[in-house]
């Protein structure tokens, strides 16, 4: 069989990597990378460090509008695919990438099968709900990661072609966790001792393209009276200049985004995480560390109702009594709520049925 596995953002690229590994063992894959991401930092770091083959094509569609961005690589797959005429498209998540992948496909009738289907913020106005509605709808396979994501697809008249096999990110971090904490120095490069520092992550739309909501975290990162280590993405970069917002608070590390296994390293080491991202709010329950999800909703509900998550929007009082309350979690009490890290497995072996 042969599979062409459309990629192009950072998480996807992290996502991509064990399903990619245990695929290639039964099949073919043609790897196409938009070039939704490119700055080394976002895109080729993790092509290296998860030992993800060379793309078979690179888009270069770069940083656009959504129309532009997501026309584009439409038009761009679209020629890949009646060249390659795979059997199957992969697309993971919710970016820009997932839904230009979902729909040339589905317009040429090649199946799709989405990774990480079914989530809902119920957000309207997140770019992200758009793209996961429309590409659950497109999409012949529908892997999801919790209960809560079949019943969302349930909801909305999907049943056939379910699968809930756990989320792919316990295998990321399970894989990857061990080479962090063998290969990464950042610890020391930054001089951070475990659990007596912040780790902070902030990029979403939602909070970066509204100034009120910008301007109200960066004053609550200013209020932070620990360390705070903030790999910093260049569209909240962008934004700051933007509207000329400024951390002045000497406890604030500001860096440019990391690797993989160093952030998994600061994630682990981290007394609590501080973010709006997805992925991170999860691997924070993974790594049982603290999370602050600075979203007024979040689509992994799990985390909140468990308490290993508190959700406190762009709310500047919130954020700061949030990041300095004293919170006793028990994550030995919490169950699996991802799977049990055999998610690829379990996608492979439906995929190969057809
Ligand atoms: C995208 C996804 C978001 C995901 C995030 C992961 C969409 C609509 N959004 O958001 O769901 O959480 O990726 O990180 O698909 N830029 C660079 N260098 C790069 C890439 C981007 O400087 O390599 C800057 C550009 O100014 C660009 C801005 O970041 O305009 C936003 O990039 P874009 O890919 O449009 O969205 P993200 O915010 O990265
Ligand atoms: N990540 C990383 N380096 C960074 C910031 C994030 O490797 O500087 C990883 C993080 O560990 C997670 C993924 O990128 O696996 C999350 O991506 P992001 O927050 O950009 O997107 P989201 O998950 O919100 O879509």
């Amino acid at each position: 069989m042969k599979a062409v596995t459309i990629v192009g953002a950072r998480p996807q690229f992290i996502k991509a990597a064990p399903i990619s590994r245990v695929w290639r063992q039964h099949g073919e894959e043609i790897l196409v990378h938009t070039g939704q991401h490119y700055d080394h930092n976002l895109s080729d770091i993790f092509f290296s460090e998860l030992e993800i083959p060379q793309p078979d094509y690179h888009l270069h569609v770069g940083s656009k509008s959504h129309g532009e961005q997501t026309g584009e690589m439409l038009t761009k797959i679209e020629r890949i695919l009646l060249e390659e005429k795979p059997d199957l498209v992969i697309v993971y998540g919710d970016t820009n990438s997932t839904l230009a992948g979902g729909l040339a496909a589905a317009k040429l009738h090649v199946p799709v099968a989405h990774v990480e289907a079914g989530l809902r913020s119920f957000n309207r106005r997140m770019p992200e709900e758009t793209n996961r509605v429309l590409t659950d709808h497109l999409s012949t396979w529908l892997f999801c990661p919790t209960e809560t994501a079949v019943a969302h697809l349930l909801r909305e008249g999907m049943s056939e072609g379910v699968h809930m096999v756990g989320d792919i990110m316990v295998e990321a971090v399970q894989y990857n966790i061990q080479l962090a904490r063998r290969q990464s120095t950042i610890l020391q490069q930054l001089a951070l001792t475990p659990d007596q520092f912040l780790l902070a992550t902030l990029h979403r739309a939602e909070n970066t393209d509204h100034e009120s909501r910008l301007r109200s975290i960066v004053s609550a990162l200013n209020q932070i009276e620990y360390k705070v280590v903030l790999p910093l993405h260049p569209r909240t970069q962008a934004r700051l200049a933007q509207w000329d917002l400024q951390i002045t608070n000497p406890n604030v590390i500001m860096i440019a985004p990391i690797g993989y296994l160093d952030m998994l390293q600061l994630e682990a080491a981290a007394a609590k995480i501080l973010t709006d991202s997805g992925g991170v709010q999860k691997e924070a329950f993974l790594l049982q560390t603290p999370c602050i999800t600075m979203r007024d909703e979040t689509e992994w509900v799990e985390t909140v109702k468990w308490r290993a998550n508190r959700l406190v929007g762009a709310d500047e009082r919130q954020i700061v009594e949030a990041a300095h309350e004293r919170s006793v979690i028990h994550f030995d009490k919490i169950p699996p709520l991802y799977g049990a890290g055999r998610t690829a497995d379990q996608i492979i072996h439906v995929l190969a049925k057809g």
